[in-house]
């Protein structure tokens, strides 16, 4: 089965494609021809992770999912959430001035209770026996891990915010932890199996 993945990242590819093994061709934007910066201008994560699938469905009629994730601080509201990518001011994916910004807000503060949420959304293309793109049916998924946000920077793996994030039951911040390790426990590793799980039994 040819189902694409709406994204360009490589690590987030391997690790599906480990997952789901060899019954499903799983297929990146590029593979498709898609150069398309797709829009992700939801108010929440699942409502980005729809529209990147949908834009793909739309445009190509393809089966396609998306994922979108977002750290949850419980001190802050739930930010930076949603924009998580570009939640310091003017920046994009600036893995340094986010962290700082958030520990700057966070400040001294003893609740660093947190979370990172990753949601997938799943277009399931339906047999459509006049032709044309056809309808999709939506699936959606979740993974989380809870943790704590530390109040420095520690180890140099992951990206993101992995150097202030120590999950629950651990004494390493996911940065010091690992990619075998963040693999087996993180949240996009649990919604993964989750979607994985569900094409597998489908
Ligand atoms: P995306 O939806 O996977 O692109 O994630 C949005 C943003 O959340 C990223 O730019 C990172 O700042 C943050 N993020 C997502 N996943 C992780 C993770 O596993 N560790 C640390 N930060 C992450």
């Amino acid at each position: 089965m040819k189902i694409v993945f709406a994204t360009n990242n490589k690590n987030k590819l391997s690790e599906i494609r480990g997952i789901l093994g060899a019954g499903f061709e799983v297929v990146s934007l590029a593979e498709i021809g898609c150069n398309d910066d797709i829009p992700e201008t939801g108010a929440t994560l699942i409502d980005n992770a729809i529209q990147k699938a949908q834009y793909v469905f739309d445009k190509y009629g393809y089966s396609c999912f998306a994922d979108d994730t977002g750290l949850e601080v419980d001190a802050l509201g739930g930010e930076p959430g949603v924009h998580s990518a570009r939640y310091a001011e003017g920046t994009d994916h600036d893995s340094n001035a986010n962290m700082e910004k958030l520990l700057r807000k966070l400040g001294d503060n003893t609740n660093r209770k947190a979370r990172f949420r990753t949601v997938i959304a799943l277009l399931e293309k339906q047999e459509n026996k006049e032709g044309g793109v056809g309808i999709a049916t939506l699936h959606t998924f979740e993974g989380k891990v809870e943790g704590t946000i530390i109040t420095e920077k520690r180890g140099n793996e992951g990206f993101g915010y992995d150097p202030i994030f120590m999950p629950e039951g651990y004494d390493k911040t996911f940065a010091e932890l690992g990619i075998d390790m963040k693999n087996i426990i993180s949240h996009r590793a649990r919604a993964v199996k989750k979607l994985a799980g569900y094409l597998m039994k489908n």
